[in-house]
């Protein structure tokens, strides 16, 4: 079990799932947020069929169930799917009495440590792109984009045993420079834009073909694979 503590400073437990969770985990399952960001469920399920469904879950040992608890009141579960080469498939729910609190991301984090023992899986998160709550948290704890469709992306994780708490609030601080720079970028392009314009569009014209020309070599690159 795993003790930390989440934004309300309040300490969250981790355990695993019990025959005793089915109630709770339909709730969180049916609940109207759940059903339209998750990949596969895109409709309702009765009694019958998620506890066919839990029962599956709590006897298959390629899978693992966490719960998350504050003050004796579950608050959540993170689910591990074992796949092939490594691969772990993770999703995440918080009970929704319980969101908007930034408890995600230490619900997650959590369960991961209890999970890992050891391992070094790949861990995968098939997110709708309308979930932003969901991205940031899988995002927080180090995920990035690995595949996008046109409603989904794909985040994954490769375990290495690296702490790399600090490396993420470096890339974070990073990413948020670069987008405000990004912008100051942009306001020298109106800027030439509106003083010289034909020079100016005649620099565009040749960083365009000069990129086009790295793309060509990516491409190249890319093909060998
Ligand atoms: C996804 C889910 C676990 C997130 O938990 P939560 O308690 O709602 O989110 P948190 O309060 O921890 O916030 C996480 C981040 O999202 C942001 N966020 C929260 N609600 C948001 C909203 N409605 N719109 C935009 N951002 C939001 C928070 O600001 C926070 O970002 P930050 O850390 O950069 O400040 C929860 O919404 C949920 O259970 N949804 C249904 C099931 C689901 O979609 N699971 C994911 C599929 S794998």
């Amino acid at each position: 079990m795993v003790r930390s503590k989440h934004q309300n400073h309040q300490s969250l437990f981790i355990r695993r799932g019990l025959a005793a969770d089915a109630d709770d985990v339909y709730q969180w399952r049916l609940d109207n947020l759940a059903i339209k960001n998750s990949k596969r469920t895109r409709q309702t399920f009765d009694r019958t069929a998620h506890q066919r469904w839990f029962d599956q879950l709590l006897a298959d040992p390629m899978r693992s169930l966490y719960i998350g608890c504050t003050n004796g009141m579950s608050v959540g579960l993170v689910r591990f799917d074992t796949k092939k080469n490594r691969r772990v498939e993770v999703s995440i729910i918080v009970a929704p009495q319980f969101r908007g609190h930034g408890l995600s991301k230490v619900l997650l984090e959590s369960a991961i440590q209890v999970y890992l023992n050891g391992n070094s899986p790949i861990f995968e998160a098939t997110v709708a792109k309308i979930n932003v709550p969901s991205a940031r948290c899988f995002h927080k704890n180090g995920f990035y984009l690995a595949k996008e469709s046109r409603d989904y992306v794909v985040l994954a994780r490769h375990w290495s045993g690296r702490n790399v708490e600090s490396d993420w609030k470096i890339i974070e601080a990073i990413q948020s420079i670069r987008r405000r720079n990004n912008t100051n970028w942009m306001d020298i392009l109106k800027l030439a834009l509106s003083s010289a314009p034909d020079e100016a569009m005649e620099l565009l014209q040749r960083i365009s073909d000069d990129d086009a020309r790295v793309n060509m070599r990516l491409k190249d690159l890319t093909d060998k694979k």
